[in-house]
């Protein structure tokens, strides 16, 4: 048998064990914005060095940073001038509320109708289990194809505040042929897909500040400026009628869709009836003139993430709030700049907020869109071991979500990723009932080892 085949039995034959290793994995809490999780973020770092040692990864280290730990690892195959890969991903998970919509516990993985149910099953636990079991394969088997590097974060889901510290001051442990980043998903369990673009984001927090403290609403209505109907004023003030962001200058560096992208998105096998089906929406909404598909890749966007103001509690209380909070953000394409976007909302709300009340605004981590170049070897190497396991050649997709750290090491380390990943628009991340579709994750470690020997040109005979 040839080194190829031996590392995909040993895959066929271990699947009991790679699912436990993610079981023990999602029970830990590493929810990266609340500080209450600190231990559980150092347990999941712990956890994955172990897992790195354990798979044989030679060598080890957790990387302190200002924040959350990084955790790398490098091994080095006895194959004579392979390529290196180094492996992006995050450890860290969004935060679980509302909790009373989940129907087991986050981090209490359960098993039913072949999906895993947990926080960070999808998003990305799972993938970083399914690369892990991939590279395990490899090593355990034979001479591997190629030399492995790790860089498995733990601030992914804050934006990655500091990552760059890391990237800075040791990029030498980083060098590599090609950035593996399996943290984007999959449209379909039956179409495996290559993503090419992600969207950066800019993130805010408005407060409004009215009254110095709660009021009586029939003592002071009328002559009060209520805080939470200034900030709903602001908020619909940010979009025209035709779904246009309002913010001054807020198209001025969009980079526009050329006529062949147009075209090929338009192919994609993604109908408006499918997002409604993943949302249970009635309608789609958004910019008119773009397609859905456009909308949620290649066009930027802005979102109220959270509002928060007066009397929330059950029954009625008649107030007038002293503040209004609004988180709001927005999710953006190449070439604009985050920076830039702030002085934008800036200027609106400096234009447009009533001398009535004050504010204050606050910036949060968030980042550049990113772009791959779609002829690297690591994606034509990836397109074929996609293929392979799935019998059909993957879809190229923009994709809305973010990575920040895909630019960043783009910048500091010079190197591209490449994206994929075995998650569904089903999985509910980010959401309650997050899930995990076990059968298309088993086929993507299989793909995985197909990548490493497609990355090195070993062909299937060896
Ligand atoms: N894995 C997601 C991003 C993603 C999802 C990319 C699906 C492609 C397809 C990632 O973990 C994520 O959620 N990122 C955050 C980043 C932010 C907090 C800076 C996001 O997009 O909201
Ligand atoms: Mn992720």
């Amino acid at each position: 048998m040839s080194n190829r085949e031996n590392a995909i039995h040993y895959v066929k034959n271990n699947y009991i064990n790679f699912e436990s290793t993610l079981v023990e994995l999602v029970k830990i809490p590493s929810i990266s914005t609340s500080p209450i999780h600190q231990k559980d973020i150092r347990s999941a770092a712990e956890y994955i060095q172990t897992l790195l040692l354990k798979i044989g990864i030679q060598e080890t280290k957790i990387l302190e940073t200002s924040g959350h730990p990084v955790v790398y690892g490098s091994y080095v195959t006895q194959q004579k001038d392979a390529p290196t890969v180094l492996i992006y991903g995050h450890y860290d998970v969004q935060p679980v509320d509302p909790l009373e919509l989940w129907t087991t516990e986050p981090f209490q993985p359960v098993i039913k109708n072949d999906r895993m149910f947990g926080r960070g099953a999808s998003d990305m636990k799972g993938q970083i289990v399914a690369s892990l079991s991939a590279v395990e394969a490899v090593i355990q088997t034979g001479k591997s194809p190629v030399n492995f590097k790790f860089i498995i974060e733990g601030e992914e889901e804050i934006g990655s505040p500091h990552l760059h510290e890391v990237l800075e001051t040791q990029a030498v442990l980083f060098k590599n042929d090609v950035i593996l980043n399996p943290d984007a998903g999959m449209i379909s369990p039956s179409i495996p897909t290559i993503v090419y673009g992600l969207r950066g984001l800019a993130y805010f927090e408005l407060k409004i500040f009215g009254p110095d403290h709660d009021l009586h609403s029939g003592l002071f209505g009328g002559v009060v400026h209520n805080p939470a109907i200034v900030l709903s004023e602001l908020i619909s003030g940010m979009h025209d009628k035709d779904g246009v962001i309002t913010l001054p200058g807020f198209y001025d560096e969009v980079l526009s869709l050329s006529i062949d992208e147009r075209e090929k998105l338009s192919r994609l096998p993604i109908t408006e009836e499918d997002i409604r089906k993943q949302t249970g929406v009635k309608e789609l909404w958004g910019e008119r003139g773009y397609s859905h598909i456009e909308r949620t890749g290649s066009r930027p966007t802005l979102d109220v993430n959270g509002l928060l103001s007066g009397f929330i509690g059950e029954g009625s209380k008649t107030v007038i709030p002293a503040w209004a909070m609004a988180k709001i953000s927005m999710r953006l394409v190449p070439n604009q700049d985050p920076e830039h976007v702030h002085q934008q909302l800036i200027q609106y709300l400096t234009e447009n907020m009533p001398s009535t009340v004050s504010w204050d605004l606050k910036k949060f981590a968030g980042g550049i869109a990113s772009m791959a170049n779609t002829s690297h070897p690591g994606v034509i190497a990836l397109e074929k071991a996609l293929e392979k396991e799935w019998g059909t050649k993957p879809i190229y997709k923009r994709e809305g979500g973010s990575i920040p750290v895909v630019a960043e090491m783009q910048k500091h380390l010079g190197s591209d990723s490449i994206l994929t990943g075995f998650g569904l628009p089903e999985d509910n991340i980010h959401s309650p009932n997050e899930k995990l579709h076990l059968p298309t994750w088993r086929k993507g470690i299989l793909a995985l080892v197909h990548f490493f020997y497609e990355f090195a040109g070993e062909n299937e005979n060896k």
